[in-house]
């Protein structure tokens, strides 16, 4: 039967790497989490939240899902904000889409993968919302926007849950932020869509 055993070999290496450096770094860990952040991007294997921010284990709380798409009736998305805002108390909630992104290409093309399609009606309505800004633009351009628009809509989403409402009414510290990846050059960059309180979620 296959083992993966490559795998287990590479966590070995990984651990005692770290070990070497800072012994006491898994003990220190293991007794509390307190990120700073909450990541909430697409599950694409390119995307990797840590190492595209140079953040180690224990720095960055985070959500992937296709396309990351933030959905008011998505318990396990809500219930990852609930419990990142109101426990673990994290100053800033990333949403973090990326360029080329199959999810937001599948739904801007029409093709049909089964099941997921649902999920990625989502994305169609963020077409539906913005259908103008698209006209005259090559298929190329249409995905790159249609990739930033979505990081958007899902900023305006994840400030508009009562959750997020709720710590900026009790006076909370906290942010929500829209970045997109470049698969190509490896580097991120903020949309200045940041919002950090009830007004200004309501400008969005
Ligand atoms: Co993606």
């Amino acid at each position: 039967m296959p083992n993966l055993k490559h795998l287990l070999d590479n966590n070995r290496e990984w651990a005692d790497a770290i070990k070497r450096e800072q012994p006491d770094f898994f003990t220190q860990l293991s007794m509390q989490q307190s990120p700073e952040y909450l990541w909430i991007g697409c599950s694409d294997s390119r995307v990797p939240a840590n190492q595209i921010t140079g953040l180690k284990p224990g720095e960055v709380f985070v959500h992937r899902n296709i396309a990351n798409v933030v959905v008011y009736t998505d318990l396990n998305c809500l219930s990852v904000i609930q419990f990142a805002v109101e426990v673990i108390k994290v100053k800033h909630i990333i949403v973090c889409g990326h360029y080329g992104c199959g999810g937001v290409q599948a739904a801007l093309e029409n093709h049909e993968h089964g099941l997921i399609d649902n999920w990625l009606r989502h994305i169609k309505d963020v077409i539906r919302f913005h259908k103008s800004e698209f006209d005259g633009l090559e298929h190329h351009d249409k995905l790159d926007l249609l990739c930033e628009l979505n990081v958007r809509e899902q900023v305006k989403n994840v400030a508009h849950t009562t959750i997020v409402q709720d710590a900026w009414k009790q006076g909370n510290e906290l942010s929500v932020h829209g970045w997109i990846y470049s698969i190509e050059n490896g580097i991120l960059k903020d949309l200045d869509t940041s919002v950090s309180s009830i007004d200004e979620a309501a400008t969005l």
